[in-house]
């Protein structure tokens, strides 16, 4: 199977799966309405897809680690329904459509948020797909990443150093927290699904591969931010500089930033080899996310 046929066929197990959530008629179908508002306007996927494949590098299979994907995108939508609030980034059109606070409202869309995390961690906690000992491995797992030494942290520094002209150093440790951690649980979830078990040497590849990938993933962000169109992004763009955000594209230019993503894709690609039997894919994800225009 050629790499955009691989990526379809993982995705559309995901969005099957997503699709499925949230749909009980209950008091509080307005939340529930918010949830999968966000949750199913079509993003990338690119976490959930990083799980089933990294399972499948391992174990040959993608089904053991299906809930682990559905659950690393409800956190990540959660995350990017709160960055959107007019408290943070305030942002108005996500994924293509309006953000979930400008359909349903500030309040809603908060709890939105909060129920899309629970919900991820009750669907590691409670899959059958996988032992009970796995599951508690995973929670763990997307706690860390998702948490005050991740991607909140992320979030923190990324607000509170509005305003200020950062260095490298910690701009990077920004993105290492706001972005490239929850890239980090997405591969290594999919390592902790498969009934065989990764080698400390596969996990901590893993841990490479996800750094690198989501170093060069938040830089071309920050490149599209600047360079694309609302259209073809799906978000609007400008929004960095509209909060005097320091981003990679603001401190070294779009010409530099493209060799860094290369450069980080290519560190990203290294870490894999000889570790896992199969890195076609997981290469060829590195290599298209780099070009990526949306
Ligand atoms: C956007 O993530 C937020 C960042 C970490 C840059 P994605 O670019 O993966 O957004 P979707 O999921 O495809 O909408
Ligand atoms: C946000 O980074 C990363 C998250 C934790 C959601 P950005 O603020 O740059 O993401 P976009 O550009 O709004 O998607
Ligand atoms: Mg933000
Ligand atoms: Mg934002
Ligand atoms: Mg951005």
């Amino acid at each position: 199977m050629d790499y955009r046929a691989e990526y379809e066929a993982a995705l559309s197990v995901v969005e099957g799966k997503l699709a499925d959530s949230f749909r009980t008629e209950c008091p509080q179908g307005e939340l529930l309405d918010a949830m999968r508002y966000s949750l199913l306007a079509g993003g990338k996927r690119v976490r959930p897809v990083l799980t089933l494949k990294f399972c499948q590098a391992l174990c040959g299979e993608m089904e053991p680690a299906l809930d682990y994907a559905c659950g690393v995108e409800m956190l990540h939508t959660y995350s990017l329904i709160h960055d959107d609030l007019p408290c943070m980034d305030d942002d108005n059109l996500r994924r293509g459509k309006p953000t979930c606070h400008v359909k349903y409202g500030e309040w809603l869309a908060l709890l939105a948020g909060d129920a899309l995390q629970a919900a991820a961690f009750e669907r590691l906690a409670s899959s059958s797909r996988t032992s009970p000992a796995a599951n508690g491995r995973a929670c763990a797992v997307l706690a860390k990443a998702a948490g005050a030494a991740g991607m909140c942290g992320g979030q923190y520094l990324d607000i509170v150093d509005e305003g200020k002209t950062l260095d490298e150093e910690r701009l990077t440790q920004i993105h290492r927290w706001k972005t490239s951690a929850l890239l980090e649980a997405a591969c290594l979830l999919g390592l902790t699904a498969s009934p065989v078990e990764p080698s400390a040497e596969q996990w901590a590849a893993a841990e490479r591969y996800a750094r690198e990938l989501g170093l060069a993933f938040q830089i071309r962000d920050d490149m599209l931010d600047v360079a694309s169109t609302a259209e073809e992004l799906g978000k609007p763009i400008g929004s960095d500089a509209d909060n005097d955000k320091t981003t990679f594209a603001s401190l070294y230019g779009l010409e530099e930033c493209g060799r860094l993503v290369a450069e980080h894709t290519r560190l990203a690609q290294e870490s894999l080899e000889g570790v896992f039997q199969d890195t076609g894919f997981l290469c060829e994800l590195a290599r298209s996310l780099a070009v990526r225009t949306h």
